[in-house]
C-alpha cells in the first residue's frame, strides 16, 4: 500500500496521455503553446503499462487517464484494454472533452473503460465556440449521448464564468439530471496560462443561483472526490469544487503523472520527479522507488491561492486538471 506522511493512503492515479488538445479554453489553453512536447519524449502505451503494473501492484485502484485530450492519442483503446486485462477491478476512467467520443464510445467501452467526465460548460453554440474557440457543441453532446448509449456512466464539469456562461447553471443542471449526469460546478482557478479576463463565479455565488431554484440538502465531501456534493429532494446529486479550499486535502489520495513521466505529488505543487529514465530502461525496481519517494513527498495542502497568492505556474493541459 502507499501511503504518504500524513497517513493518507495513495490509490488513485491520473495518468495524461497528451497535453496536446483539439480545444483551445480560454480557461486552460487559450493559445497553442509555443512548442509542444517532443513525441520522443512521450512515454509509449507500453512503457506507461508499465509503470501502471507497478503502481497497480503497489495498491493503486483507480486510474483516470486526461490530458490535454486523451482522444488525440491514438489506439488509446489499445492502452485500456492492457490496464483492464491487467487488473479488471481496477476503476477505470477518462476526462475528456467529448469531441471525438462519438466514434470512439463503444471502442472505449469495449475495451474496459467505466466512467467518463466531460466539460459541459454550455448549451449554446455560440458561447461554446467563445469558449473553446471552436465550433463544438454539436458533437460534444453527440459524444456525451453516444457515451451514454454505450453504458459509459458520466459525470459532467461545468466552469461558471462571467459575461460568459453564468446565466446557463441551471439549464446545464437539467440538462445534466435529464440524463442522470451528475455535474460539478467549479469555480475557476487561475493560472499563468489561461486567457486574463476571466473571472469565475465562487462557490457563495453559485449556491446563491441553486438556492433560489432548488432545495438540497449539504452532504460534504464524499471519499475521494475534489467535490462537495449537495443532493436535491429527488435525490439527483450535484457537486461544486472549490479549489482554494483545503479541505479536500485532507482525503486526497491522488498522484498524477504527465506524458513524459513527471510524476507530480500534488496539483498544486511544482515539484515533480521523473520515471522516465528508470521506465525507458525497464528496471521496475528505480521505478517504484521513485513512486514511493513522491508518495512520502505528497505536501499535506494545496499551496495556491494562499495568503501570498500564488498562482500555478503548470498549466492545466499538462496534467489534466
Ligand atoms: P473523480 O472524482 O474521479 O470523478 O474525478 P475528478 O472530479 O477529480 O476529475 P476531473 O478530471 O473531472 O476534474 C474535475 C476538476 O477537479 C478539475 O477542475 C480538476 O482540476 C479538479 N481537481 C482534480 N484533482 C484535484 C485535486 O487534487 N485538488 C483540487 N482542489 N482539485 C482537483
Ligand atoms: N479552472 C477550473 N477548472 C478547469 N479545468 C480546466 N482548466 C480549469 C481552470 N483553470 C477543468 C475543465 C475540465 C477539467 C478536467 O478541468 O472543466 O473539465
Ligand atoms: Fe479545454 Fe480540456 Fe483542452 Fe484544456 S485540455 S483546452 S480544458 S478541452
Amino acid at each position: 500500500m502507499l501511503i504518504d506522511s500524513y497517513d493518507r493512503v495513495v490509490d488513485y492515479l491520473r495518468v495524461s496521455v497528451t497535453e496536446r488538445c483539439n480545444f483551445r479554453c480560454q480557461y486552460c489553453m487559450p493559445e497553442k503553446p509555443f512548442s509542444w512536447v517532443p513525441k520522443e519524449n512521450l512515454l509509449s502505451f507500453e512503457e506507461l503499462f508499465l509503470f501502471m503494473k507497478i503502481a497497480i501492484d503497489e495498491g493503486v485502484k483507480k486510474i483516470r487517464i486526461t490530458g490535454g485530450e486523451p482522444l488525440l492519442r491514438e489506439d488509446l483503446d489499445k492502452f485500456i484494454k492492457m490496464i483492464y486485462d491487467y487488473e479488471p477491478n481496477i476503476d477505470l476512467a477518462m476526462t475528456t472533452n467529448a469531441f471525438l467520443l462519438k466514434g470512439t464510445a463503444q471502442r472505449l467501452k469495449d475495451a474496459g473503460l467505466k466512467r467518463i467526465n466531460v466539460s459541459i460548460d454550455t448549451l449554446k453554440p455560440k458561447i461554446a465556440q467563445k469558449i473553446a474557440q471552436k465550433d463544438v457543441l454539436k458533437n460534444v453532446l453527440e459524444g456525451v449521448d453516444e457515451a451514454l448509449r454505450v453504458g459509459l456512466k458520466v459525470k459532467a464539469n461545468m466552469v461558471p464564468m462571467k459575461s460568459l456562461n453564468a446565466d446557463e447553471i441551471i439549464d446545464v443542471l437539467r440538462y445534466c439530471k435529464e440524463r442522470d449526469i451528475s455535474v460539478r460546478f467549479i469555480e475557476y482557478m487561475q493560472n499563468s496560462f489561461a486567457s486574463k479576463e476571466i473571472e469565475g463565479l465562487k462557490s457563495a455565488e453559485l449556491l446563491d443561483i441553486l438556492r433560489a431554484k432548488y432545495e438540497f440538502s449539504d452532504d460534504g465531501f464524499d471519499g475521494s472526490s475534489p467535490s462537495h456534493y449537495y443532493t436535491m429532494s429527488d435525490g439527483y446529486r450535484f457537486g461544486i469544487i472549490e479549489p482554494y479550499e483545503d479541505d479536500f486535502c485532507k482525503q486526497c489520495n491522488r498522484i498524477r503523472l504527465t506524458a513524459e513521466g513527471n510524476l507530480i505529488p500534488c496539483l498544486y505543487f511544482d515539484e515533480a520527479m521523473s520515471i522516465s529514465k528508470a521506465i525507458k530502461a525497464g528496471d521496475i525496481k528505480a521505478a517504484g522507488e521513485v513512486l514511493r519517494e513522491v508518495v512520502r513527498t505528497k505536501p499535506e495542502k494545496n499551496r495556491w491561492g494562499g495568503d501570498e497568492g500564488e498562482i500555478s505556474s503548470r498549466a492545466f493541459y499538462e496534467t489534466g486538471g
